[in-house]
């Protein structure tokens, strides 16, 4: 009998990717989503249901819950529409606690919730950050059967990280002005994080463990935005903007549509995103260098084939 998943969030990137890595393992696949007309590829998966679901309300919440094996949480924001924290507390706490509740109506126990790198409830100033962290706390202290997964940025095909700023950089012709240029991340590659989530679904032993998720190698933003120029082959000048204009930046861009750059952005940015242990050796994986799997989706179309040959031929 073939087990039964719910994701929670399945429809984003990190959910695209699993939910191909899933069906391929034969889970039948639950995704409740506010808008199922704009998800209709991942009805390709006979074993994948979308269906309109609400998570926030507690009965349609459980409903999809319902006979579910296990449940993975990939719910997440970046932004909320004002900068005083509540948008992130219904969207990260409030659905954690109703997650919980909907768990035990359900008598679910397998729960995987992917927080983020350095969430952190108590420390920091920004509300992304600190109600990841609330979250993490409520699901840890549940009593359910969880893991923890704290990924620093994530890159692969689709991302919405050097996608975007291979977007900005095609906007400026000269120079690129750069908010935290010297933010450090260590960008790992969202199958390894599919790795790490599909290992966890079939170790009990990662039951009440947290991993913190990075690639092979820290880098600042500024190196990163280089580096997408350059495979871009995009001659631009970055140049780092101070503190007071970043600031300035992240007020005046939250207000306009799309937020592309918030306050709480900086705010976040303001921690470095690397770890502090090598937790995919725990789950026996090695994490992929972005050199290797970052030309085969942003270089030029025409070169991309051969990364694609040669990452296969160096079994990556
Ligand atoms: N991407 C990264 O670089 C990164 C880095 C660190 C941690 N993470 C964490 O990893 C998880 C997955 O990230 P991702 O990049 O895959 O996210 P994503 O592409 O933005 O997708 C998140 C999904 O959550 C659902 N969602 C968003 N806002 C919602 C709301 N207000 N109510 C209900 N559902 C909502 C959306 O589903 P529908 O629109 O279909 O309803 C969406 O498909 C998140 O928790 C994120 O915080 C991501």
């Amino acid at each position: 009998m073939p087990k039964t998943i719910c994701i929670l969030g399945g429809t984003g990137f990190v959910g695209g990717h699993l939910v191909n890595r899933l069906a391929n393992e034969g889970w039948q696949i639950r995704i409740p989503t506010r808008r199922p007309e704009r998800h209709r590829q991942f009805l390709i998966f006979p074993s994948v249901t979308l269906s309109q679901t609400n998570i926030h309300d507690p009965e349609q919440l459980a409903a999809v819950l319902q006979r579910c094996d296990a449940v993975v949480n990939l719910v997440g924001i970046l932004n909320e529409p004002k900068d005083d924290g509540k948008g992130f507390e219904r969207v990260h706490v409030g659905l954690a606690e109703k997650l919980i509740t909907a768990c035990e109506k359900q008598g679910i126990k397998r729960l995987l919730h992917v927080s983020a790198l350095q969430a952190d409830a108590e420390k920091g100033s920004s509300y992304y950050l600190r109600s990841k962290g609330k979250a993490e706390q409520l699901i840890q202290a549940s009593g359910l059967e969880v893991s923890v997964f704290k990924p620093s940025v994530l890159f692969g095909a689709g991302d919405s990280f050097l996608n975007q700023f291979a977007g900005l950089l095609k906007l400026f012709p000269f120079a690129m002005p750069l908010a935290c240029a010297e933010s450090k991340f260590a960008p790992v590659w969202v199958q390894d994080v599919v790795s790490a989530l599909v290992y966890g679904l079939n170790h009990l032993d990662t039951i009440g463990q947290t991993y913190q998720l990075c690639g092979p190698k820290p880098y600042t933003l500024q190196e990163l935005v280089a580096y997408t120029a350059q495979l871009l082959h995009l001659q631009r000048q970055i140049i780092p903007l101070p503190d007071g204009i970043a600031q300035l930046q992240g007020r005046v861009m939250q207000a306009l549509p799309g937020q592309l750059f918030t306050m709480d952005n900086y705010r976040s940015l303001q921690t470095d995103s690397v770890c502090d242990a090598d937790d995919f050796a725990r789950l026996g994986i090695q994490p992929g260098y972005l050199e290797t799997i970052a030309p085969t989706y942003l270089a030029p179309s025409h070169q991309r084939e051969k990364y694609h040959q040669f990452r296969h031929l160096a079994g990556r």
